[in-house]
């Protein structure tokens, strides 16, 4: 379903990626892993769209996304990828249910709040869908962020360090409910994660070591 050839990264002359090939599978979940500064947030930055590589390919669902005219990668980038950052990202000004209103309005979904009010309840956050980001904990915003990634049914979720920032019970929590949300929806997951327990849950562990992928 993914499919990245050769991705090379350099910055400043610093070879960061070196030559990267990976397939991931539809409903799978791949942990990546690797030492602070590996390259780790670069390479799903790249398999995301949100950043370009200096050489190499990525396409999902056979498009090649960096061929795509940039009006065209954004709705794509919208419809079929969804994130989840370390810090949650969402809008400050706005409640839960808003923020994960966002890439569905984007994408002219008229169903949107519905969608999403279905989507908080089943990430156990019904009670909190007019609560602002400030107002909720960290898991509750990081399952808020789950919720709006998910919330066009894309193709595969990338998340980077997204219990990072969580204590170990939230964590342990999140990373069930991603494999929950596979078995329920079919989701597919790729996640940068330091989390040892997390990676190696995870139908595959891939490590980024001297610019290059070792399993
Ligand atoms: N925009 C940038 N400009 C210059 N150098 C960068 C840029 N982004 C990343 N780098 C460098 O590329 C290398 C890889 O960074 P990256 O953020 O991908 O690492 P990481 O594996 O995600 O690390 P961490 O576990 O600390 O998040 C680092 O040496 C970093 O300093
Ligand atoms: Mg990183």
């Amino acid at each position: 379903m993914l499919k990245a050839n050769n991705i090379q990264k350099s910055y400043n002359g610093l070879e960061v990626l070196k030559g990267i090939d990976l397939e991931i599978d539809k409903k799978e979940i791949v942990s990546i892993v690797g030492a602070s500064g590996a390259g780790k947030s670069t390479l799903l930055h790249i398999l995301g769209t949100l950043d370009t590589p200096d050489q190499g390919i990525v396409s999902l669902n056979g498009v090649e996304m960096s061929t795509l005219p940039q009006r065209k990668m954004s709705k794509f980038r919208n419809e079929e990828i969804g994130f989840i950052f370390q810090f949650h990202n969402l809008f400050p000004e706005f409640t839960a249910l808003e923020n994960v209103c966002i890439p569905a309005f984007i994408k002219g979904n008229a169903d949107a709040r519905s969608k999403a009010n279905d989507l908080l309840d089943r990430l156990g956050l019904g009670d909190r869908a007019e609560h602002k980001p400030s107002q909720l904990s960290g898991g509750e915003q990081q399952r808020v962020s789950v919720a709006r990634a998910l919330i066009n049914d894309p193709s595969i979720v990338f998340a980077d360090e997204p219990s990072g920032n969580l204590d170990s019970a939230s964590a342990d929590e999140l990373h069930q409910l991603f494999f929950d949300l596979r078995k329920e929806m079919g989701q597919t997951f790729v996640i940068v994660t330091h989390n040892m327990e997390l990676a190696g849950m995870a139908d595959r562990r891939l490590e980024i070591k001297d610019g290059l992928v070792t399993i």
